[in-house]
């Protein structure tokens, strides 16, 4: 018999996101600085050691991954691990994190081999601020990978937009409009301190506002029908359908509800995006340990789970890893 993963705040953990490398084509400001040094290959798992860890955790109730980065795209065959964890008995959703930048050639293998949610991180449609916000030029190829995944046949891509006061709060109508009008559903993300930059408050432009800004320039929302208030994002709709999601991370934690886990490209554990332990997967992996070994390990990392991250408090402590090692 196996118990589910349950902490000592009764939360049930059902999420997994995996991190497949901590490569990226795009430098974005909240996420790394310009200048990394990123881990040799032989420190990532394989697609073999990814797929052996989730088949021990599945039996514990993992159901949902999302195989995110740095930008996953970079990892060289990478259909080839959707193929292995769709194929994992109780898996029943894989979805992809990606800045689309490489999806024009990648859509169609990847939905081939049964990926079938994608979300697509994208700030703005302006091609200056793109380039200031993610220090590279691309905004031309990363709508061209959104109109492959459409294509190729993804449907309700969601498209995250973290938004930095003073830098692109003016694009937050813009791209509500753009997105409604294309039948993307637009998700809003208030900044968080996890990349590169010192954090100020004071970039943080909140749930409050985004939601502001849309009414004022696109149309008016209305809390979705399925709105869960306690779910990350809150979902609106306007009148005639069309979604949009805020995640008011800062605003309106949802650490109360967490059911995440992550698996760093280097194969380290961390039971919250904001952890200061990790455990060492990996190393267990590459050993001949057995997986009830693993279970036990991944068990009392869950136990081990704080009850929220302190963004809003004095004791806020930010990881030393920033969000391109860790997985978004
Ligand atoms: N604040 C909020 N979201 C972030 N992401 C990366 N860094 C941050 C941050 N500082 C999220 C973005 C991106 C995903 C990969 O990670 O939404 O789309
Ligand atoms: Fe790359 Fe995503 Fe980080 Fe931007 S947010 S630098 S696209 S990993």
């Amino acid at each position: 018999m196996t118990a589910a993963l349950i902490d000592s705040f009764g939360r049930m953990h059902n999420n997994l996101r995996i991190s497949v490398t901590d490569r990226c084509n795009l430098r974005c400001v909240y996420c790394m600085p310009e200048e990394v040094t990123f881990f040799d290959r032989r420190e990532l798992l394989t697609f073999e050691e990814i797929s052996r860890f989730v088949r021990i955790a599945a039996p514990l109730g993992i159901d949902k991954i999302r195989i995110t980065g740095g930008e996953p795209l970079l990892r060289r065959e990478l259909p080839r691990l959707v193929e292995l964890l769709v194929a994992v008995p109780g898996i029943r959703d894989v979805g992809l994190t990606t800045n689309a930048l490489l999806l024009e050639a990648q859509a169609k293998p990847l939905f081939d081999a049964g990926l079938r949610r994608l979300n697509v991180s994208l700030d703005t449609l302006d091609p200056a601020r793109f380039r200031q916000l993610t220090r590279r030029d691309g905004l031309e190829q990363t709508l061209r990978g959104i109109e492959a995944a459409q294509r190729a046949g993804f449907t309700r891509i969601k498209v995250n937009a973290v938004i930095m006061r003073g830098i692109n709060d003016v694009d937050v109508g813009p791209l509500a409009r753009h997105a409604r009008q294309r039948g993307w559903e637009m998700r809003f993300i208030e900044y968080m301190p996890i990349g590169a930059e010192a954090w100020e408050r004071e970039k943080v432009f909140f749930a409050h506002e985004i939601l502001e800004a849309i009414e004022r320039e696109v149309a008016p929302l209305a809390p979705a029908e399925d709105y869960d208030p306690r779910a990350p994002a809150m979902d609106f709709c306007y009148s005639d359908g069309g979604r949009v999601g805020i995640i008011a991370s800062v605003s309106r934690p949802f650490c109360h509800r967490c059911n995440r886990l992550r698996l760093t490209c280097d194969g380290k554990l961390r039971n919250c995006l904001f952890a200061l332990d990790e455990v060492d997967i990996k190393d267990l992996l590459r050993s001949n340990c057995d997986d009830q070994w693993i279970v036990e390990r991944l068990r009392e990392n869950v136990a081990a789970k704080w009850e929220g991250h302190e963004i809003n408090t004095a004791r806020f402590v930010k990881p030393l890893r920033t969000m391109h090692a860790i997985g978004g």
